[in-house]
């Protein structure tokens, strides 16, 4: 699974964008240390507060399917001109399973001509995770 085939999936995962409300279709994809890819996309509500983001639903959903570490890389597509950076809460939420395995992801980007790639950790520095905890 390249950098090519990770952004792919984001990109795929951001078709089934349910995002009625602000049409902003976001998609994103977890990659993990054994080669495998967990997808996931936003999911807005008709209480509009009550939006999930792409990353956080691909953290649920691998976090779900018992990881609980090895996160090397995140691609996360939007449909601007520009890459998005993930939000601050879905920046905190990745933190959680990449701290808990010991990983700095790189984020990868992604816009429709650009790829920028920044470490989680330039993105949240500081960070409070389980580490903190103990
Ligand atoms: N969104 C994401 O899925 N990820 C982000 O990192 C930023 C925002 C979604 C939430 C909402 O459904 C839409 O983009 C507009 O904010």
């Amino acid at each position: 699974m390249t950098d090519t085939d990770l952004i792919a999936a984001a990109r795929t995962a951001a078709e089934r964008s349910y995002s009625p409300y602000s049409k902003f279709a976001v998609g994103a994809a977890l990659r993990f240390a054994d080669g495998s890819v967990v997808t996931g996309t936003n999911i807005e509500n008709a209480s509009y507060g009550l939006a999930l983001c792409a990353e956080t639903v691909a953290v649920a959903k691998a976090m779900a399917d018992g990881r609980r570490g090895g996160l090397e890389a995140v691609a996360v597509t939007g449909p601007g001109a520009e890459p998005i950076t993930p939000c601050g809460r879905c920046r905190q939420v990745l933190n959680e399973l990449a701290q808990l395995g010991g990983t700095d992801p790189d984020i990868l980007c992604v816009g429709p001509d650009a790829v920028r790639t920044v470490k989680l950790s330039a993105l949240l520095p500081d960070a409070f995770g389980p580490a903190s905890l103990v």
